[in-house]
């Protein structure tokens, strides 16, 4: 391959800038052209590129967001929209492409690679962990840290004040960010898609930890846990036995920030794997890393098979949570 275009797509992730340096540098020093796709698939469709050089990625290791950008692309669902976006690429002379992203911008490759045979690996680029096919995605690792920091400082004002905080994360179909940092917050309860929770419980939860001399809770609610969020099923919960709560929605802030040095680490890694593996002849895989190691997974399985929480770990939050 002369010719490869990186883009980034969906939400953006603390991390992805690293494995665009990794992928740019690794395809630079294998004198392989890059072409940066601004905006994901709607830059693809517009043919938004900008050459890369090893010096476009400089400085940007440490930077979150992406410096490409990033769009939901509603044209890119439709065929005409894939259509037109082949035919920029072929324009341009891009042989194949690397997909930063997460479960959006995978199926948008999968559709890419069948309609119009653009080979194209994928790089897992997102906070919700909820790809199969690796243990970590990029960006993971900082948004725990990120509402873990928030939650330590939630901390403080709930102890003084007495009260019950619930305190929203993301994750609107997986709960790993919610497990993981509710069992790093040592929260009382981790509301998650995954293990329905309703408001009786949750009270009850609050009830009994202020009858073992309680004086505040920590509830870590991830966004499809309850329908309405946090909010919701705080009001619910109050109407079953009346305590003195807050809510405090984390949102944005956990897709922010300085990436972590194992997301850094993770970025690198992967971004450089994927330009090796599309370079040496692969497509329609992603590049992810099981138990320390490099490993190829069809992009079809990253999407359609589910990656399951630890339910050892959420019983043992429970237990600790005494
Ligand atoms: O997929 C990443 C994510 O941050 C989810 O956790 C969240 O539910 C969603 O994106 C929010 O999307 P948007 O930024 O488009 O509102």
């Amino acid at each position: 391959m002369k010719k490869i275009g990186v883009f980034t797509s969906g939400g953006d992730a603390p991390g992805m800038n690293a494995a665009l340096r990794a992928t740019v540098r690794w395809l630079s020093k294998h004198e392989v052209d890059v072409v940066g796709i601004m905006r994901g698939y709607a830059g693809m469709i517009d043919g938004e590129f900008v050459a890369m050089t090893p010096r476009s990625v400089a400085n940007i290791i440490q930077r979150g967001g992406t410096i490409l950008h990033t769009a939901r692309s509603k044209a890119f669902m439709t065929p005409e929209g894939r259509s037109e976006a082949a035919k920029q690429l072929r324009k341009e002379g891009i042989e194949g492409l690397v997909a930063i992203g997460g479960d959006g911008t995978f199926r948008g490759a999968i559709k890419l690679i069948q309609e119009h045979r653009i080979p194209t690996v994928g790089v897992p680029g997102t906070i919700d962990n909820d790809l199969y096919g690796t243990d970590y995605t990029i960006g993971f690792d900082t948004a725990v840290n990120t509402a873990l920091d928030a939650i330590d400082r939630i901390r403080d004002t709930a102890a003084s004040h007495e009260r019950v905080f619930f305190i929203e994360v993301m994750g609107r179909h997986a709960g790993f960010i919610a497990l993981n940092v509710g069992m790093a917050g040592g929260a009382e309860v981790i509301a998650l898609p995954e293990v329905p929770i309703g408001p009786e419980e949750v009270a009850e939860v609050i009830r009994s930890s202020e009858a073992k001399g309680k004086g505040s809770s920590i509830i870590v609610v991830a966004e499809g846990a309850y329908p309405g969020g946090a909010d919701t099923l705080m009001k619910a919960a109050k109407e079953v036995y009346p305590f003195e709560g807050r809510v405090t929605v984390l949102g944005h802030i956990q897709r922010g920030g300085s990436p972590t040095a194992h997301d850094r680490i993770l970025a690198s890694r992967l971004g450089a794997a994927a330009a090796e593996t599309l370079v040496g002849g692969s497509s329609g895989v992603m590049l992810g890393e099981v138990e320390g190691e490099i490993a190829l997974t069809p992009l079809v399985d990253a999407v359609e098979k589910h990656k399951e929480i630890d339910k050892d770990v959420y019983r043992l939050a429970e237990i600790l949570a005494e």
